[in-house]
């Protein structure tokens, strides 16, 4: 096995105070609105899971499957000596379909995740089913400027941003992504996943899922403040809401109070009316050339694009060039 020691930076979400902070801020603004990164604990981690196997939860299976169709054409794309970094890094189950294509001895893997426990699990497993890969992971929030390993020689720096996580981050927010991506992979490109437009009764049915695991992830995020910081608010208080927002084009997720309450956090506490919501999470829905033109200004060149038959998923290959000039 040939895993690299982690390298650390802090961890902000394992940290009870600056949940706690950060639930202060959002129950403080208006409208309500908190980092979806809050969802994320062991049992948010576990529903999320489930959720990625929910038959109304297209995009878990159809990026597999886009993986599984093009691997060789996308290992391809990144070549054959390559430092790939993996941004998010999670149970690390994405990649193998790429590293299947890859020649071993050529590349070193660098999943980067804020979850060290979860990340160190991940690269085990890995090292295991992958003998003679060299794997070196980063504990760190990606989000943030974060030191890589130097690349090594005669290699080229090349990233892989699954999920369609990046619909999770507000427009600024994507932006700064690619821009810190464009910076730290320059020279080479990024394969990165997204959700497209579509019909949105078929978004609704994503996120309002008939068993309800959807409901029970954003719910955990209360359940997890009540936990971790004794939080204290009717236990039926609140409801899951889910909904398209064309205006935005993205799915929002709130938590409603189903009357007029009180959230108790340390000394204070948040008055709910009747129907007002805590913000949890959007997820922004892209086309293939209005994701490629945000890319474009934040320093790539478009490269190939894969999508599946209904055109639901897409998976785009974007070369680090620079930022487009006086954008
Ligand atoms: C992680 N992320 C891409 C998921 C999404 O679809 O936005 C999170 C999720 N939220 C509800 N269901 C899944």
């Amino acid at each position: 096995m040939k895993t690299g020691a982690p390298w650390h930076e802090p961890q902000p979400h394992g940290d009870h105070a600056q949940f706690a902070a950060d639930l202060h801020a959002a129950l403080c603004r208006s409208p309500k609105a908190i980092s979806p990164k809050y969802f994320y604990d062991e049992a948010g981690s576990r529903l999320f899971e489930r959720i990625c196997d929910l038959p109304e939860y297209y995009p878990t299976r159809t990026e597999l499957a886009l993986l599984q169709a093009h691997a060789a054409d996308m290992a391809a794309q990144l070549g054959p000596q390559v430092q790939l970094v993996e941004y998010g890094a999670g149970a690390l189950r994405k990649v193998r379909r790429l590293l299947d294509r890859m020649p071993r001895d050529g590349v070193q893997f660098v999943p980067v995740d804020i979850s060290g426990p979860h990340l160190l699990a991940a690269c085990s497993d890995l090292a295991a089913d992958y003998p003679g890969l060299a794997i070196q992971p980063l504990v760190a929030d990606f989000t943030r400027p974060h030191a890589l390993p130097p690349c090594p020689a005669g290699s080229r720096r090349v990233g892989f941003f699954p999920g369609s996580s990046i619909g999770n981050f507000t427009p600024a927010e994507a932006d700064a992504f690619l821009r810190l991506a464009a910076a730290e992979l320059a020279g080479g490109g990024l394969l990165i996943g997204i959700d497209l437009e579509k019909d949105p009764s078929l978004l609704h049915a994503a996120y309002n899922d008939a068993a309800g695991v959807t409901a029970a992830f954003n719910l955990n995020l209360l359940a997890r403040a009540r936990r971790e910081l004794g939080a204290e608010f009717p236990a039926d208080g609140f409801e899951h809401l889910a909904f398209y927002n064309p205006a935005y084009r993205r799915v929002e997720m709130h938590l409603r109070a189903r009357r007029p309450l009180l959230l108790h956090l340390g000394d204070t506490a948040y008055a709910f009316d009747e129907g007002e919501t805590l913000h949890t999470e959007h997820s922004h829905k892209y086309t293939v050339s209005g994701f490629q033109a945000m890319a474009a200004r934040a320093g790539f060149a478009p490269g190939k694009a894969w999508t599946d038959q209904n055109g639901w998923f897409a998976l785009l290959w974007l070369e680090a060039v620079g930022p487009t000039p006086g954008r």
